[in-house]
């Protein structure tokens, strides 16, 4: 038989098999391991971890359950509890219990996902179990959350037949859960198959003792009817997914090679990237090699007197802008435009490393460090952005306004370009300065985030500004301002004031137009207006009066829940980048039919013509 054929054929077999096969039947019980989060209560997790064998407000099953509790009125936070609930074979398709959630008001699928069912669920699965889009969940509504199980695998063990679903915490490993545990990292790694212990998301199933002290034996049915079947059709559709991936692979690569080499020769494709490599780069090495940047860690370094020369000694014509970090000048550096800042720091070696990963971080939005110089002062180079920043084209005189689907698309633009530093950098990143003044608009109205990795530079960089909170007055978090506590919910919580921005145009700080009232934060203006029972007309009010009528209501109103959600003062309730990014795109697109005219048809021929 041809070769390819055979393998098809397997493939095909694999599939079939692992369609038909799943689970066909639960187990009366299993034990979530409930991380309790900062404010929880009993009453909260009995409310929200109801079901059959759990009800409301029985406290005394989960105190059965977790002996080391004092009281049901004493419960510390940061530490696990465990809730029985009900395993069943859902749809026959997977072993999980749907939890009924009473949708508070504003709550997302992450505060759901990652708050209040403490990572037992998944945002995803979340999205797949109800047809809500995030940010959209009605008030009061209700929502279905699956919380996964196990019921044991009698090719593992039949010793066993209680299993914990348990999320990892971060600084999880396998050696410390099978320590807490009492069971042994082998049989941990057995009933996980492939699991990472140490990546800190997902769920293990751990084998655990019930209310008795005693572990329960497997029954003879539920553990071939659970645990092994669905195990071996996972490991089936692992096995065709993997093929089909190499096959995809190996079928594919070539082309696309071809392809993203003739992508980036392409010039217009890649305009305001600086090509500092181009001149650096060695007469022999051409070709592919020349294109993926061989030569960047050499040409990275600037000497000082090469910048001087592009920026006219550092005059004041070429100086463009002062930052929270320092002073920026316009540069045309090796025939190429690009922004320089000199930053206010003193012993600038040790920013070496940092500034040799920064350089390699590359997105679409945000705006790209290109090279440095640490000769005397530390420079850092950058992409020159054609059009200014944010705050200019809000409030600054000479600019037209920006239509509404264009400030929607700028909020989108600049969550991804804050998701990216988030989650897909190593390491990760927190902006710590958001505000409308750190998003460069390109010449095509995209927005891109600037200065992200600064702040670490500052705070590593001296003792005096160890202690200095970066950031902007208006922008900043409560816990921030208050304990320094640094997380991403700053950024999101900074970017939520962004957000009332492009909807108002007003500043951080609302200055009083008269002598007697005093200033205000841009939050509180909203909050007022959003407490009200039908805030309709007095929205209408803050929306920035220079879009006229053109704008959809709905639209805006949308935003401001957003926003709404990211300023919540308690960071656990504020949504992450990556939810606030699929929000932002559902309402994007249903954004883009609202400006009509030639103008924008073309702008959106241009996006599409640049691959955004
Ligand atoms: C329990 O926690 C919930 C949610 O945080 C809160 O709304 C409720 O007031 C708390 N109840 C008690 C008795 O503390
Ligand atoms: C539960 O398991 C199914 C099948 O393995 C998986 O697709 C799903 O993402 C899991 N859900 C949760 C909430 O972990
Ligand atoms: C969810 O699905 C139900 C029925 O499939 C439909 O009636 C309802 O409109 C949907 N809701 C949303 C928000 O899409
Ligand atoms: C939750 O979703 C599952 C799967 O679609 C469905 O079988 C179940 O009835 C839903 N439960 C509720 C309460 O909507
Ligand atoms: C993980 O961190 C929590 C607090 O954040 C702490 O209580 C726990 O002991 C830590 N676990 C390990 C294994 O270090
Ligand atoms: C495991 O726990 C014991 C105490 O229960 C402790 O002495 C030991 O250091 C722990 N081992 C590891 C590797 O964490
Ligand atoms: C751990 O397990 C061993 C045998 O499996 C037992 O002797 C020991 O008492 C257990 N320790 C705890 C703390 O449960
Ligand atoms: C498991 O994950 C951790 C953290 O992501 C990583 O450092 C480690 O190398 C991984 N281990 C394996 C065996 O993949």
């Amino acid at each position: 038989m041809n070769p390819k054929l055979g393998l098809g054929f397997i493939l095909l077999l694999l599939l079939c098999y692992s369609i038909e096969s799943k689970c066909r039947k639960g187990c009366d019980l299993a034990l979530a391991s409930y991380y309790v989060w900062q404010d929880a209560n009993l009453t909260f997790i009995a409310e929200v971890m109801q079901s059959r064998i759990l009800k409301s407000s029985d406290f005394d099953t989960i105190l059965r359950y977790n002996p080391q509790l004092p009281s049901k009125d004493k419960l510390s936070s940061f530490i696990r509890i465990n809730i029985p609930f009900p395993c069943d074979c859902i749809e026959g398709q997977f072993l999980g219990h749907f939890f009924n959630f009473n949708v508070r008001s504003q709550n997302t699928y992450t505060v759901v996902a990652d708050t209040y069912y403490a990572k037992l669920t998944t945002i995803p699965s979340l999205m797949y179990f109800n047809n809500y889009s995030e940010f959209n969940i009605p008030d009061n509504g209700k929502l279905n959350v699956s919380v996964n199980c196990s019921c044991g695998d009698s090719s593992v063990s039949k010793d066993y037949g209680l299993f914990m679903t348990y999320p990892l915490q971060p600084n999880d490993t396998l050696n410390s859960i099978a320590n807490q545990t009492n069971v042994t990292q082998e049989l941990l790694q057995r009933y996980n198959v492939g699991f990472n212990f140490s990546r800190g998301t997902g769920v293990v199933y751990i084998p655990t003792k019930d209310a008795d002290g005693s572990y329960r034996p497997l029954k003879s049915s539920t553990g071939i009817a659970g645990g092994a079947i669905a195990g071996i059709s996972i490991a089936a559709v692992a096995v065709a997914l993997l093929l089909a991936v190499l096959i995809y692979v190996g079928f594919y690569r070539k082309k696309k090679e071809k392809g993203a080499i003739l992508l980036s020769a392409s010039p217009q494709l890649s305009p305001r990237i600086l090509h500092v490599t181009g001149s650096n780069t060695p007469v022999n090495a051409t070709g592919s090699q020349g294109l993926t940047g061989i030569t960047v860690d050499k040409s990275v370094e600037f000497s000082y007197e090469e910048l001087a020369k592009a920026t006219d000694d550092f005059s004041l014509a070429n100086k463009i802008g002062e930052g929270g970090f320092g002073t920026v000048y316009y540069a045309e550096l090796r025939g190429e435009k690009a922004a320089i800042k000199k930053m206010d720091v003193q012993d600038s070696k040790e920013f070496f490393a940092e500034l040799k990963v920064l350089t390699h971080v590359h997105h679409l939005n945000l705006v790209r460090l290109i090279g440095y110089c640490v000769e005397g002062s530390l420079f850092v180079v950058y992409e020159y952005i054609e059009n200014g920043n944010l705050s200019q084209h809000l409030r600054g005189s000479g600019k037209d306004p920006l239509t509404w689907s264009t400030r929607v698309q700028i909020a989108l633009d600049s969550a991804r370009g804050l998701e990216y530093i988030h989650e897909h950098t190593v390491p990760v990143y927190i902006h710590r300065d958001i505000k409308s003044a750190n998003i460069l608009i390109d010449k095509n109205f995209r927005g891109k985030v600037a200065d992200f990795g600064l702040a670490k530079l500052t705070k590593v960089g001296s003792a005096s500004l160890l202690t200095r909170l970066v950031g902007t007055f208006g922008y900043m978090s409560p816990e921030y301002a208050q304990y320094g506590d640094v997380s991403p919910k700053l950024d999101v919580f900074a970017f939520g004031v962004v957000l009332y921005e492009l909807i108002s145009a007003k500043e951080a700080i609302v200055k009083a137009n008269d002598s007697s009232a005093e200033s205000r934060g841009l939050i509180a203006l909203f909050e007022n207006v959003l407490n009200q029972p039908d805030p309709g007309e007095d929205l209408r009010k803050l929306v920035d009066p220079r879009l006229g009528e053109d704008y959809p209501l709905d639209s805006v109103r949308k935003v401001t829940q957003l926003a709404k959600a990211c300023t919540h003062e308690n960071p656990q309730m504020r949504p992450s980048m990556r939810s606030i990014v699929v929000a932002l795109m559902t309402l994007s697109s249903s954004t883009e039919d609202w400006d009509v005219g030639s103008f924008y048809e073309n702008k959106a021929l241009v996006n599409l013509m640049s691959g955004r």
